[in-house]
């Protein structure tokens, strides 16, 4: 039951850029994803890959099955992101990718979605080929981008782990005179901004 024909798959196309015109993309309303479970909250993208475009084209060539033929997401998320099958995620659409954190993206390319054709790929693809094959599917919406966990959105890939530019008292003086510099907000909360998951509806 693998054949779609032609005409069927130009009817669904047709379908597809009906719905898309109103919602996120032919896939329903965006919503935020559910939270990672504990054991993926604490995992990101390794330092300084979100800039590395050597790793992302080995995403690249993982995600289009020429790595591993076993392993063919670009068979329903399309090869330049255009969903091939009925419900696949269209990562071309920001708006919702990026509700989704690294570790979330990560913890659905390694556990799957249950009840969805999507399946784990943690047996067939080690911890880095997850992460870059994530590398390549953010180029769709969120290109140049990464997440920043500190900040808790996407930056420019440069930015991940930096501190905000300004603002932002470093480290406390050195030496022994810590009760001086009054100017110095130390004990500020620093200015994270309520998690956007909300908005966008
Ligand atoms: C057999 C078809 C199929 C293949 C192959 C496939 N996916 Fe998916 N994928 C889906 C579908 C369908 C969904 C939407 C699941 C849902 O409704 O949440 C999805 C969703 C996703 C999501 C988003 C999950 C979420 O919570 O929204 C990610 C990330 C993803 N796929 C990555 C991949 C990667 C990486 C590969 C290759 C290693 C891959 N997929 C291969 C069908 C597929």
């Amino acid at each position: 039951m693998r054949q779609t024909t032609f005409s069927q798959m130009v009817v669904l196309l047709g379908l597809g850029l009906a719905v898309s015109s109103c919602t996120g993309g032919g896939e329903g309303p965006i919503v935020p994803p559910p939270p990672a479970p504990a054991e993926y909250a604490d995992m990101h993208m390794p330092e300084g890959w979100w800039s590395d475009e050597a790793k992302a084209e080995e995403g690249r060539k993982l995600f289009i099955g020429e790595t591993n033929p076993d392993v063919n997401c670009a068979s329903c998320h399309g090869k330049d992101g255009k969903p091939v099958k009925a419900g696949a995620r269209d990562f071309r659409v920001g708006e919702r990718m990026k509700l989704y954190s690294d570790s979330v993206w990560f913890w659905r390319i390694s556990e799957g979605v249950p009840n969805t054709k999507m399946k784990a790929w943690k047996s067939k693809l080690s911890e880095e080929d997850r992460w870059k094959v994530m590398l390549f599917e953010r180029n769709f919406g969120l290109s140049g981008k990464g997440w920043d966990p500190a900040k808790k959105a996407w930056v420019a890939a440069a930015e991940v782990g930096k501190a905000p530019a300004a603002g932002a008292p470093a480290e406390a003086p050195a030496g022994g005179d810590s009760a001086a510099s009054p100017e110095a907000p130390a004990t500020e909360p620093a200015a994270t901004p309520a998690a956007p998951a909300a908005e966008g509806k």
